[in-house]
């Protein structure tokens, strides 16, 4: 049986992820560092089939462990500070937990199980502030946040111990990927959760940032098969995924609240703390590489995705109401 040792999953890559490796018959190992609140909210169907490992990435001995115990045929390195606006109030932090972790996972690996192959979350913000359009995995890099810079350190770092250590080591350029279980801070989710509070009454507006910037948004559950593909190959490369179409924060907003019959001018107003100290403007990805060399495409489009999302955040929001009727009766 292949084993399979997962930083990062309980976020929402590391949950599909997992649920993908079990459901090919692999024995995953994630690796949890302590919170005071721990949330398993995301892995909640497969919480029991996974080997659950104590460690944080930005403490080696714990890494090293990790891997002495799992022995992975694999190891997914998606654990980071992923938010690229709280990069900037947490420089340092982000830092240690996006760019230096890489290091530490690298270094665990080369030292316990260098047969491993190895994969890195990296990053469309690598492109920042963008040299081309769409960007290939030939497109310089320019990033634009203390997130983005980190990403470009860990990226790095995967192809020299490559090189230098002779690993199978890969890195992923993902453009953004989102899902029901998408973190509530990122754009996507912040309208769709906020598209059901307003439909269902609990709330009548939404703070938004920049509504024209650009992204290629794709579904979760599609690229973290990209990431699998990756790791079977012969040769480690680097690959970018993508979806190849953009679409601004105000196309996000009029797509989610159309869909409940309502209109976004009437309830978004524009918070100026929200626009960022330096914006990524446009990203939108060439993955011909990745079609061709691993056969991978995207299956969900943006339509159905936010779709998706907002009929799901329907059901939650729903819920929750529900519960709280039955609380306070
Ligand atoms: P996410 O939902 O924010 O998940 C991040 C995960 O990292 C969480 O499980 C978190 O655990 C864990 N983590 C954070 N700091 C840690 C530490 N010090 N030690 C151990 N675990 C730690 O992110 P995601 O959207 O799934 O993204 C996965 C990876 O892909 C990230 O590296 C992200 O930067 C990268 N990426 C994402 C996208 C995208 O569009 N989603 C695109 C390109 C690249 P807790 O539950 O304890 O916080
Ligand atoms: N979060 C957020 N909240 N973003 C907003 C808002 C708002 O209220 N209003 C406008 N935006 C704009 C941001 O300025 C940005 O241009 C865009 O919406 C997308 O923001 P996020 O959803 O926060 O994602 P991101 O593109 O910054 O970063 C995500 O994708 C990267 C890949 O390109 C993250 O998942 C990163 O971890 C990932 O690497």
């Amino acid at each position: 049986m292949l084993k399979a040792l997962i930083t990062g999953v309980t976020g929402q890559d590391g949950s599909y992820l997992a649920e993908f490796l079990l459901e090919k018959g692999y024995q995953v190992f994630g690796l949890r560092r302590r919170t005071s609140t721990p949330n398993y909210e995301n892995v909640a169907g497969i919480k029991e089939k996974i080997h659950w490992l104590s460690g944080d990435l930005t403490d080696l001995a714990s890494l090293i462990e990790a891997v002495r115990v799992a022995d992975p045929d694999e190891v997914y390195n998606l654990g980071a500070q992923s938010y690229v606006a709280a990069s900037w109030p947490q420089p340092y932090a982000t830092g240690m937990m996006t760019a230096m972790a890489v290091t530490n996972m690298l270094e665990a690996v080369r030292i316990v199980k260098p047969t491993a192959r190895f994969y890195q979350a990296s990053s469309s913000e690598m492109f920042g502030k963008v040299a081309e359009i769409p960007q290939s995995e030939k497109t310089p890099f320019y990033p634009r946040s203390p997130y983005g810079v980190a990403k470009v350190y860990g990226h790095w770092i995967t192809v020299n111990y490559r090189e230098s250590f002779n690993m199978h080591a890969c890195s992923g350029i993902l453009f953004n990927h989102e899902s029901p279980r998408r973190g509530l801070e990122f754009v996507t989710r912040k309208v769709t959760d906020g598209v059901a509070r307003i439909k269902l009454g609990l709330q009548k507006q939404l703070s938004m940032g920049n509504l024209e910037a650009l992204r290629d948004w794709g579904y979760a559950g599609d690229y973290v098969q990209a990431m699998w593909l990756m790791l079977q190959q012969e040769t480690p490369d680097d690959y970018v995924i993508a979806t190849g179409e953009m679409h601004s924060v105000r196309e996000l907003l009029t797509t989610a609240f159309s869909y409940v019959g309502l209109s976004y001018e009437d309830h978004v107003y524009i918070d100026s703390e929200l626009v960022r100290p330096a914006e990524v403007e446009l990203l939108v990805g060439d993955s011909s590489k990745a079609r061709e060399k691993l056969g991978w495409q995207p299956k969900v489009g943006f339509e159905e995705l936010i779709h998706r999302m907002v009929d799901a955040d329907l059901r939650r929001v729903e819920a929750e109401m529900r519960s709280q009727i039955v609380m306070v009766n």
